[in-house]
């Protein structure tokens, strides 16, 4: 996914150790994982989660690689950074169902600001949100707080607070900051050792969003 090759784009060693430092998660990052030759989205269909697809089927794609329903929720706390494009979340701003072009579990002045936002977005493309609408620049667990007040940006997002297979964790992760960091470094270790390819599978990336060639 490009999320990780940003994510891992600046490894802050040569020699991997466990990390746990300041005010935000450090984690291990084995240098030399193989990037596949062939770069095809249709092959990817069915392993990455997507933010119309119910909660069922994001769980079956974490667990299809190994990942608990809590790991999962873990991960998801990367989107305390970054940002999504309009296109993403706009089913849920403007056309949500026939009662309501928004959806209810939103907060109405978020909705309101994000339609601002997205006036038009079918034609300019590249507008964007900020994942954590309250401190997007900053790795911390408001995510998880975010939630509990309806301001999560996806129906993915705003789905983990409402169900119950996930509410516990959400609400975890929102009272204690360091059960997050600790979950989330230990689940981006994990998923570092998913899949792993050797020999002529693939190619130490010059590049991560390249081929070498
Ligand atoms: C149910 C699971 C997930 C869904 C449905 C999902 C969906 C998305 C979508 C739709 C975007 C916006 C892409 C764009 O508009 O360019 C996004 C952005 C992002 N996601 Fe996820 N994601 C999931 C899990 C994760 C996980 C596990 C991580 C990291 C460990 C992650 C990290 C990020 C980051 C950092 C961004 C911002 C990228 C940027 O600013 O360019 N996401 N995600």
């Amino acid at each position: 996914m490009p999320r990780h090759c940003l994510m891992l784009r600046h490894p802050r060693t040569r020699h991997p150790q466990p990390h746990f430092h300041g005010r935000r998660p450090l984690y291990t990052v084995h240098l030399g994982r193989k990037d596949g030759l062939v770069s095809d989205a249709s092959h990817v269909e069915g392993d990455l989660p997507r933010p119309t697809m119910s909660l069922d089927q994001n769980i079956k794609v974490f667990q299809n690689k190994g990942f608990s329903i809590q790991e999962m929720v873990a991960l998801i706390g990367g989107h305390t950074i970054g940002f999504s494009h309009c296109k993403e979340f706009a089913n849920r701003i403007f056309h949500y169902n026939k009662n309501s072009p928004v959806d209810p579990a939103m907060n109405p002045r978020f909705a309101t600001r994000l339609r601002e936002l997205c006036k038009g977005y079918e034609k300019n493309t590249t507008v964007a949100a900020f994942n954590d609408v309250m401190t997007p620049g900053k790795f911390d667990n408001m995510y998880y707080k975010n939630l509990k007040r309806g301001l999560g940006l996806l129906s993915s997002d705003q789905g983990l607070g409402v169900d119950k297979r996930t509410r516990g964790f959400v609400e975890l992760y929102a009272a204690n900051e360091t059960a997050f960091f600790e979950d989330f470094k230990h689940a981006m270790e994990k998923l570092s050792e998913v899949e792993v390819k050797s020999g002529s599978e693939g190619e130490v990336r010059r590049r991560c969003d390249m081929f070498n060639a």
